[in-house]
């Protein structure tokens, strides 16, 4: 069983399924999973989780900004080496996942253990469950 982090943000609710719906899964699989919204996470927190799963949206071409200033209380812990992987959704062009991804890999030098999922946006449970299970199942592989 790992600990894993879910830490991420949502305006309109697409990003809290896909967070919600990972959690689901993982958990299924037998892991201990804790989300948090918002990012108001410590560096303790950071550090002692075995996995860490970062998400946002995207608006107006960038990622939220709740999540960007997660990521400079990130920037604060020892995260190298830490596995770890990204999800996001979108609407059109969906930036938000790559500045997550480069942060993650260039800034603090994890491992993402999985290309990051992007989910275009929908009211539809069923697309998401179905576009997070593959994700969740190449994590779960990793633990
Ligand atoms: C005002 C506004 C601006 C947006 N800007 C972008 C954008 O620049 N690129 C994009 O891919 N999607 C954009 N979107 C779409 C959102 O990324 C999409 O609705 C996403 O699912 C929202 O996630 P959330 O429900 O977790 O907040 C925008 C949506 C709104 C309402």
């Amino acid at each position: 069983m790992a600990k894993v982090l879910i830490v991420y943000d949502s305006l309109r609710g697409t990003t809290k399924k896909i967070a919600e719906t990972l959690e689901k899964q993982l958990a299924a699989a037998g892991h201990q999973v804790t989300v948090n919204k918002g990012g108001k996470v410590t560096a303790a927190e950071l550090e002692g989780a075995d996995l860490l799963l970062f998400g946002g949206p995207t608006y107006h071409k960038d990622l939220i900004g709740t999540m960007k200033q997660f990521l400079f209380r990130a920037a604060e812990a020892e995260l190298a080496d830490k596995p770890g992987a990204a999800f996001s959704s979108y609407g059109w062009s969906g930036e938000s996942l790559g500045i997550l991804e480069d942060t993650m890999k260039n800034q603090f030098r994890m491992q993402l253990v999985a290309p990051g999922l992007a989910v275009k946006q929908t009211p539809s449970l069923a697309k998401i469950k179905a576009a997070v299970e593959p994700f969740a199942q190449e994590i779960t592989g990793k633990l």
